[in-house]
């Protein structure tokens, strides 16, 4: 079985003082189940909170990642983070095209490669994101979504580029909704990324890339997602922002 990682995507809440507080009363939680030894544990918090999270994770197996870098390494980009000062900072992963990244600041499927080609130079371990809009759910478009995400945004990296990136199939109409996919919903899409992972870069890189779902995983519903092998962890909002959840959460990989 693959390596699960249960990872807490924070979006922009918490500040350095919260995430300090934060890791003060998760990790005494985690110290008392055999979680870490059995899962990647990743929290992403905004950039601005990633060194108080860095510190506050050391000593720890809790891995902090970004939410978003920029793809060159350095220049005149107001606003924007590279990967390589993400990693000097401490980070050790990356979210990539998330669909809030998609639908409110115009990132495309091209963007996404560059920006996992340039996390990849800087070290970084990249998480990928996928997944269907809500419209493109009602309408059965998912497989073609995901398929041309696939070749936009994934197919483009060489075969080793792609050992080294984690996929998260992320459904639009399930962040944030309290709508689940259902873990057969999710379970079928993983196997479509994963047949179209094994025709660009074959059957050993398919069986070996981890495939997350995200969109409305709380300590109620884990354990569904759990019992299905095609699903390799889970990428958490809204229930990742309260340590109990969250350690409930990562309990069930
Ligand atoms: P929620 O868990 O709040 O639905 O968010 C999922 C998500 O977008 C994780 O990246």
């Amino acid at each position: 079985m693959r390596r699960r990682i249960m990872a807490a995507n924070w979006k922009m809440y918490k500040n350095a003082a919260q995430t300090t507080n934060y890791f003060e009363q998760f990790k005494p939680l985690l110290a008392n189940s055999n979680s870490p030894a059995r899962c990647d544990i990743v929290i992403f918090p905004t950039s601005l909170s990633v060194p108080a999270a860095v510190v506050a994770a050391a000593g720890s197996s809790i891995s902090i990642g970004g939410q978003n870098i920029y793809w060159e390494r350095k220049g005149a980009f107001t606003g924007e983070v590279s990967g390589e000062m993400l990693h000097a900072a401490g980070a050790t992963w990356v979210i990539v095209g998330h669909s809030e990244r998609r639908q409110y600041f115009g990132e495309t499927d091209g963007a996404v490669l560059k920006k996992t080609q340039s996390a990849l130079e800087a070290g970084l371990n990249p998480i990928i994101c996928v997944g269907e809009r809500l419209e493109e759910h009602k309408s059965g478009k998912t497989a073609e979504v995901l398929v041309r995400q696939f070749a936009g945004g994934i197919a483009g990296l060489t075969e080793e580029q792609f050992s080294k990136v984690a996929i998260a199939y992320e459904p639009v109409w399930a962040i944030g909704t309290g709508q689940s996919a259902t873990p057969h919903i999710a379970a079928d899409a993983h196997r479509l990324i994963r047949s179209e992972a094994d025709k660009r870069f074959g059957q050993e890189a398919a069986q070996a890339v981890r495939i997350l779902y995200g969109g409305s995983v709380k300590p109620d519903n884990i354990e569904g997602f759990m019992r299905q092998d095609e699903i390799d962890g889970s990428l958490v909002g809204g229930a990742s922002l309260d340590p109990q959840s969250f350690a409930k959460i990562v309990g069930a990989a």
